[in-house]
């Protein structure tokens, strides 16, 4: 595991982007795994920024995301489906045939893993993922739990994550209560692994990751035994390590 620090969120989102774009140049038709929430905004920024500039070119790329709300539809503006139209897909020339997500309207939990374990199969897998980290350590919805979870799967989201979540919505009664996520095994699957992470909140639970235990009760610990990942986390999410 390589920890990359730097000294703010800001830095953190570029840094982040050159590795994207780099992988982008290296190889042009390439999967990425995309992640949703706070901490990938800038990048996604950063990475618009490169494309308006004619420094990239995402005519050939593909993309999967980890996870989607179950029980939201894709125009609802909380939807995982919406917030990569409005944060990157849109702004930049990506084949929208060629990016994948969980389909939230999809009543059948079972149907739907399956369907989007056949499509992340049928990409030939992802060649570089990108992860936010959970204040309870999960990696996309993988939340705490007695075992590690395998393939695609529908959750049933933990309090902490509702709380944490509940600011992008009008109510707490209207945060989903459940999610389909790649499963912590379709994750270390990836070829590289970047992990992003930022601020002080998430300090204690960045060490347990990447010093503590590996355990399914940290969920993003597992990626202590991946071959390939990259941490980029700003000075205030390291304090509490001596990287
Ligand atoms: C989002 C996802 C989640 C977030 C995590 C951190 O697709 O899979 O695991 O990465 O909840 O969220 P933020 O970045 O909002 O702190």
């Amino acid at each position: 595991m390589k920890i990359y620090r730097t000294t703010d969120y800001q830095e953190m989102s570029r840094t982040a982007a050159m590795i994207l774009a780099a992988q982008i140049h290296l190889k042009p038709d390439c999967v990425l795994g995309l992640a949703t929430g706070s901490t990938p905004i800038g990048t996604y920024e950063e990475l618009v920024r490169q494309y308006q500039a004619g420094h990239l070119d995402f005519s050939q790329v593909k993309s999967a995301n980890l996870d989607e709300y179950r029980g939201l539809t894709r125009d609802n503006d909380q939807s995982y489906y919406y917030f990569m139209q409005e944060n990157l897909f849109r702004h930049v020339n990506i084949d929208p045939a060629n990016t994948f997500i969980p389909d939230g309207s999809q009543p059948d939990p079972d149907a739907e893993c399956s369907r989007y374990e056949a499509v992340l199969a049928q990409l030939g897998g992802v060649d570089l993922q990108i992860l936010g980290l959970g204040h309870n350590g999960h990696i996309g919805f993988n939340e705490p739990a007695d075992a590690f979870a395998k393939a695609t799967h529908c959750v049933d989201l933990t309090r902490s994550t509702i709380e944490a979540n509940r600011r992008f919505f009008e109510k707490e009664e209207d945060v989903p209560r459940q999610a389909y996520t790649m499963g912590v095994g379709t994750i270390m699957r990836a070829k590289k692994i970047l992990l992003l992470v930022s601020g002080e909140g998430k300090a204690a639970i960045l060490r347990e990751a990447v010093a503590g235990p590996v355990t399914p009760r940290v969920p993003a610990s597992i990626l202590q035994f991946h071959p390939d990942v990259t941490v980029i986390a700003d000075e205030a999410a390291l304090a509490q390590l001596d990287a």
